[in-house]
């Protein structure tokens, strides 16, 4: 008998692991426990056996049947969690992170810079780019700066040493490389590589030797515009900006043109906006950015007549124009990389 008992645990317990549908179940089920099954059979002998032999038969049998109940349990179970499985797809697992919610997103001065490249997109400027690293050619000569400008002096503009040798750039003999004080570099750049006429802009990062405060930054962005044309005026000029400065800052926004003094353009201004329904702002005028019509000495350099084309070009620092939009009063928040601080633009 206890040959049997093996017989019948061994067979289960190997038949039991293979089975994959109810009806393979059924019929495991069934040739152990139906009524021709093996446990069946066996525990019919106990009407032949003597009376004194019959406890310790019962017992047996009895724990047979519950090592049978318990396979059973194990398959029926594992069938369960499979036909959910098959409903619901893959496994799941809840402790894995989540796969959205946690996108970045585009830093605040990309987005201003962003939204200022659309404006001047949308009447037709496309964009240049320059390098960040510059020759005091692209930076101050081509753009009638002379060599005794306090622009050029040691306490403004980065210099960096002469012996370095950056192929990308291509120097002059004894003309020292600076890390950009303007984006007005790309005005050079561009008019000697496509000529003229051209309507360009061109964002990107300028340097300056200046201390941090709420208003300045070493490391800051600026938009450069040029337009070369035929017959280009102040008054092409003035209409651009009174457009580019309502589109940014909405229809309340005044322009005012100040009369200055800049090397490459002729006449030249100061533009500030006010944006008096921009809460933060108030009355304020906000000195934004400096421009003014192409000066003839400019297109000299490049070998453009200026008795033939004439153009405006403005330059205009982003994260100035980042603080009248957002309400931001001091431009170090743009640099500190503080999560609470980027969330809000998120
Ligand atoms: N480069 C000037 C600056 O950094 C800004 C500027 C003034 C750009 C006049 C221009 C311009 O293109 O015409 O302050």
């Amino acid at each position: 008998m206890d040959q049997d008992i093996q017989t019948i645990l061994s067979k289960a317990n190997s038949e039991a692991p293979s089975i994959e549908s109810r009806g393979a179940y059924e019929g495991f089920k069934a040739t152990f426990v139906g009524p021709q099954g093996s446990f069946t059979g066996l525990r019919r002998q106990m009407g032949k056996l003597p009376k004194e032999d019959k406890p310790v038969f019962g017992k047996k049998i009895n724990e047979l049947k519950q090592q049978l109940e318990s396979i059973f349990a194990e398959v029926e179970e594992r069938l369960e969690v499979q036909e959910l499985a098959a409903k619901v797809g893959p496994a799941i697992d809840p402790t894995l992170p989540t796969t959205d919610g946690n996108l970045g997103t585009r830093h605040p001065i990309s987005q201003i810079m962003e939204r200022i490249v659309h404006v001047f997109e949308k009447v037709g400027f496309t964009v240049a780019s320059g390098s960040e690293l510059e020759t005091e050619f692209y930076c101050f000569d081509a753009l009638n700066t002379p060599p005794e400008h306090p622009a050029r002096a040691e306490q403004d503009t980065y210099y960096m040493p002469h012996e370095a040798t950056f192929s990308n750039i291509p120097q002059k003999e004894q003309e020292r490389y600076v890390m950009r004080p303007h984006t007005s570099s790309v005005q050079i750049r561009t008019m000697l590589k496509e000529g003229v006429p051209l309507r360009i802009l061109s964002p990107g990062r300028t340097f300056r030797r200046d201390t941090a405060d709420a208003t300045h930054s070493a490391n800051f962005h600026q938009i450069e515009g040029l337009y070369v044309g035929k017959n280009v005026t102040v008054t092409d000029l003035k209409a651009i900006l009174d457009y580019f400065a309502r589109e940014m800052l909405g229809a309340g926004a005044k322009v005012r043109f100040r009369p200055h003094f800049f090397p490459y353009t002729e006449p030249s201004f100061e533009v500030d906006f006010s944006a008096e329904h921009l809460g933060k702002i108030g009355k304020q005028w906000i000195e934004i950015m400096g421009c003014g019509m192409v000066d003839p000495k400019v297109f000299e350099a490049v070998g453009v007549d200026p008795e033939e084309y004439s153009g405006y070009a403005f330059g205009m620092g982003i994260e100035r124009i980042a603080m009248i939009a957002t309400g931001v009063d001091d431009i170090r928040y743009f640099y500190q990389n503080d999560m609470r601080f980027l969330r809000q633009f998120a």
